[in-house]
């Protein structure tokens, strides 16, 4: 049987490169397998052949519906802007994401942003800004790569590997203020990790930057540290 339209872009594009979208109603079925760590704000969710974002984008639906009920001040019943900012921005720091076609990656990360762009300007309406809107497209642009996941390496428009490792941040906040930090791992290192591998491989979770104890052991290449809304100021 073949499948619906809207999970296949061409015959080629399926058997050269297994290209065939998981639709809504499984996404969801299996989403809520693990629901409780899709509806936590922080919680790291990795999608090694992401396509155009079937999963990452559901997830991220689900973290700003988190993120708005947790930025609600007691007896007020409105979320308060600069708190759904900052937690809108740690739902998409969260989500990472690999594909082999520089189309499918660029379409997921038109979709991430326009489903949080979406959020903020209705929530954060006046208060919303153009630098935070440059921060959050600046993070989708690291975090979903234009990979090979087997190789872990990047790779061109024609999908061969360059000689460039895919490499990504690890985003927090860990000074209970607007300062985000910004760590490079490469992606090697981390599966490398030999706890964290294990954590992976046993119960098919687990954070890609920590083991089961929190603690994050990979090595990092290098370290960022500034407001959450000028991250991009580094550059790559
Ligand atoms: C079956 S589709 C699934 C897409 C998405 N996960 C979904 O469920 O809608 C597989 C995707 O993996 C990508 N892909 C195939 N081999 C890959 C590889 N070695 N590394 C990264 N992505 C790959 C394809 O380009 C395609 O977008």
């Amino acid at each position: 049987m073949q499948p619906p339209k809207d999970q296949v872009k061409s015959r080629e594009r399926v058997s050269a490169f297994g290209e065939v979208f998981t639709a809504e109603r499984e996404v969801n079925a299996m989403l809520d397998l693990v629901k409780p760590e899709t509806e936590r704000v922080d919680s790291r969710f990795l999608e090694p052949a992401c396509g155009t974002g079937n999963f990452l984008a559901e997830i991220l639906r689900r973290k700003l519906v988190a993120a708005k009920r947790q930025s609600v001040p007691p007896r007020t019943g409105k979320p308060h802007p600069a708190e759904f900012e900052r937690l809108s921005v740690t739902a998409v720091s969260s989500l990472y994401g690999v594909d082999l076609m520089a189309d499918n990656v660029e379409a997921c990360r038109e979709r991430l942003y326009a489903i949080w762009d979406g959020q903020y300007e209705a929530i954060c309406k006046g208060e919303a800004s153009a630098e935070c809107r440059g921060a959050v497209r600046f993070i989708l642009r690291r975090n979903i790569v234009c990979g090979n996941a087997l190789t872990l390496m990047r790779v061109d428009e024609n999908q061969q590997d360059t000689s460039e490792p895919i490499v990504f941040s690890e985003w927090s906040f860990p000074f209970n203020d607007t300062r985000m930090q910004r760590r490079d791992f490469s992606f090697a290192e981390l599966l490398s990790s030999a706890k964290v591998e294990e954590n992976i491989r046993k119960t098919g979770q687990g954070d890609l930057f920590a083991d089961e104890n929190g603690e994050v052991k990979p090595t990092f290449l290098k370290q960022y540290i500034s407001d959450y809304r000028r991250v991009q100021d580094y550059g790559d």
